[in-house]
């Protein structure tokens, strides 16, 4: 297992700017080698910035959205065009700008409560089984994370069963008032792509990125630390106020 790569950028634009960049590398390269790039986009208003700018000139027009497809890491149950929906959120970002066929994206339907955790697996089956490698999931060209200040990533929260069987899993915590019933990808999924990016900017999630990093490995603790895809990299992309405390 590869060390995370670990970038810091002035500013959380100067993050954005730099994870488009790298998309839109990630996208052509997974498209010249097996014809397609899937992703799994994160919630919170990290990302929010980099949706934008793949939504702007140049990544608009030069990324081949035909042949992406989108999924999420976790999301909230809320119905789809709630405000706390992370698939609303994306699709006010960049999705509904971009010609992305709609049959390429696939939500997790959190108006389905309990559910959308059979609704998303089977989905995730179906795309990983299309693969032919006798996935349950896809491989992810491409898993978009994020980091809460209290050291949860998507919806791994401290606490919670550091490995599970399952690919996907129903959970319910408490974070800065957001909605508590999510589901989420297991680390069984995210260790097996290609890439896992973590996206943190900000004074506020020093002290966890600092954690996650530097502190002894415990997974249960620390749900960053879960994340080490065997054959696949991890890079972190900070802004200058969230790597603070890195020595
Ligand atoms: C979610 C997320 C979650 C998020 C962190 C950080 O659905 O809430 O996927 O893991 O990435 O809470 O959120 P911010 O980017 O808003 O700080």
């Amino acid at each position: 297992m590869a060390e995370p790569d670990v970038r810091v950028y002035p500013d959380a634009a100067g993050v954005a700017a730099a994870a488009a960049g790298a998309f839109s590398e990630a996208v052509a390269d997974a498209v010249v080698a097996r014809g397609r790039f899937t992703v799994a986009l994160s919630g919170g208003g990290t990302p929010l910035a980099l949706y934008r700018a793949l939504a702007r000139p140049p990544h608009d027009s030069t990324i081949p959205w035909e042949s992406v497809y989108i999924f999420w890491g976790d999301e909230r149950l809320v119905p789809p065009d709630d405000p706390e929906s992370n698939y609303a959120q994306a699709r006010a970002a960049f999705l509904d700008a971009l010609p992305i066929p709609p049959a390429n994206i696939h939500r997790a339907r959190g108006i389905l409560g309990a559910a959308a955790v059979i609704d998303y697996a089977a989905q995730l089956r179906i795309a990983g089984r299309a693969e032919g490698e006798g996935r349950d999931w896809p491989r992810f060209d491409l898993v978009l994370l994020g980091l809460g200040s209290d050291g949860h990533t998507a919806s791994l929260f401290p606490g919670s069963p550091a490995e599970a069987s399952e690919p996907v899993v129903q959970v319910a915590a408490r974070y800065e008032g957001r909605p508590a019933d999510r589901l989420t990808l297991t680390p069984r999924v995210f260790n097996d792509a290609r890439r896992v990016w973590f996206l943190v900017t900000g004074e506020g999630k020093a002290a966890a990125v600092t954690a996650a990093l530097r502190e002894p490995p415990d997974p249960q603790a620390r749900p960053a630390q879960r994340i080490h895809p065997a054959g696949g990299t991890v890079t972190w992309w900070l802004d200058a106020a969230a790597a603070r405390l890195l020595a």
